[in-house]
């Protein structure tokens, strides 16, 4: 048996060849085969995963106490400005009373340059042994879906990790790493949309595979004749849904917390570093603390609007990211079918209700679009073909329903047919079938 797993920004999925077909397994006992790649780790050490994780992280927040906060040390001495004692030991005034810690978009950490490992309820986990629970627990549901815990994996890899130049390799080894840490021993690497490629039955000439998911899009141009399909270029880019969702969030969630609000005669504004910490999950737990929350009220004596930041106060407290993303990401999917989608979220002192029109969210990604069509431009032309030379587009991954995105791959290559593989589970597919590894070879 032959395993393909797809770690995903969002999704993960693990499909098995027996060597006549291919399976995708539904891994995710809520969700099916699309697991949400979501890690949730309760305040007793307990983890979930998947579709349970998100589950229990919101009932456990629906029915949480109050909050408790309290001095936490953290075992390191700094230097202080008092001259009596020139060095304190280091305390962070947190809620030690919070129910668990929610981790996603995990991937898109792996070429950070940073060593960081985050504290989880007293022990400092590192972004490997993070990533290592999930793949654990894909293992062992593989070994509940058909006997066999596999030791041989073949994971796939967006063509180029997010990150810096040195981001690749970084997150290549540490991927490995965390497949070791989770039991696999024979790991394989193959570019996502090449695999894609494998899965959808391309046709006979040249085809561009388009897998646009939440972390990354990454293309492929592959030509398929009698004897197989053959990779003739690839390329890829921090270009993913997410950053839509992000952008959707500036618009119509955040400045209800204050992020376009002035006040006084210097008309000032909250700093930058709150306002974008309202999209990413990360950096609003990182201001959960005490003096952040006291210098909020300050702001709202020195005249900032009560109403807003009272909500900020409130997204910060209870941690309200992801909750917060999810329903714009809900919102932004929506506006793939209808012409316009409402928002409707209240929660403490959060109080957001919003419409959002197609064409309002289209002239917000306007920039994005742009990166696609010069991350299109870039495969052809080191496939060294003309537009008209494809003959069929074939799409994967969630964010290729957007249809602005369609529409623009269309003005591009007007002549291809189009095709639909399984948006979530075709990558998954195709790592599992046999010969995928040999048609990377030829990819750059
Ligand atoms: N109908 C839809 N319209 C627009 N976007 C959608 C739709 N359905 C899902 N998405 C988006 O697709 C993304 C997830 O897609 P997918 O599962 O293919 O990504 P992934 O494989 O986890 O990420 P990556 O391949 O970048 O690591 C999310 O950003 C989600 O918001
Ligand atoms: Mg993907």
């Amino acid at each position: 048996m032959r395993f393909g797993l797809d770690f995903g920004t969002s999704n993960t999925s693990l499909a098995v060849n027996d060597g006549t077909s291919t399976r995708v397994l539904p891994i995710d006992p809520l969700a099916g085969e699309t697991m949400p790649t979501v890690l949730y780790i309760r305040s007793d050490g307990s983890a979930l995963v998947g579709r349970p994780a998100i589950e229990a992280y919101l009932e456990d927040n629906r029915t949480r106490g109050p909050l408790r906060r309290e001095f936490q040390m953290l075992g390191i001495r700094m230097a202080s400005s008092d001259k009596e004692q020139p060095t304190v030991e280091a305390h962070i005034y947190t809620d030690l009373s919070a129910p668990g810690r929610l981790f996603q978009a995990l991937k898109t950490f792996l070429g950070d340059p940073l060593e960081t490992r985050t504290n989880v309820f007293g022990s400092a986990k590192g972004l490997e042994e993070l990533i290592a629970l999930i793949l654990a627990h894909v293992r062992m549901r593989a070994k509940e879906l058909t006997g066999v815990a596999p030791e041989e994996i073949t994971l796939g890899r967006p063509v180029r990790f997010i990150g810096a130049k040195d981001a690749d390799e970084r997150a290549t080894t540490r991927l490995r790493s965390a497949a070791y840490l989770a039991g696999f021993r024979n790991v394989r690497f193959v570019a996502e949309p090449v695999a894609a490629a494998h899965a959808a039955e391309t046709a006979i000439g040249t085809s561009l595979v388009f897998d646009f998911g939440g972390g990354t899009l990454d293309l492929c141009i592959v030509r398929r004749d009698e004897r197989g399909v053959a990779v003739m270029a690839t390329a890829g880019g921090p270009i993913g849904g997410d950053r839509a969702t992000e952008l959707l969030i500036d618009e119509v969630v955040a400045p209800r917390l204050g992020s376009r609000a002035e006040w006084g005669p210097k008309r000032l504004r909250l700093p930058r570093y709150i306002v974008n910490a309202l999209r990413d999950w990360h950096a609003l737990s990182a201001l959960n603390e005490k003096p952040l929350l006291d210098a909020l009220d300050d702001l709202v004596r020195a005249g900032a609007p009560k109403r807003e930041l009272a909500a900020l106060r409130s997204a910060i407290e209870l941690q309200l990211g992801y909750d917060i993303f999810q329903r714009v990401d809900a919102m932004k999917c929506e506006l793939s079918s209808a012409a316009s989608a409402i928002l409707s979220y209240h929660h403490a002192d959060v109080d957001v209700d919003a419409r959002a029109t197609r064409g309002r969210f289209e002239r917000l990604i306007a920039a994005l679009l742009g990166e696609i069509e010069a991350l299109i431009a870039d495969v052809l032309r080191d496939a060294g073909l003309a537009p008209d030379d494809i003959v069929e587009v074939v799409y994967t991954g969630g964010s290729s329903a957007i249809p602005a995105v369609r529409a623009l791959v269309k003005r591009m290559l007007p002549f291809a047919s189009v095709k639909d593989a399984a948006a979530f589970t075709s990558v998954a597919a195709g790592l599992a079938m046999p010969g995928v590894e040999e048609a990377t070879a030829g990819a750059r």
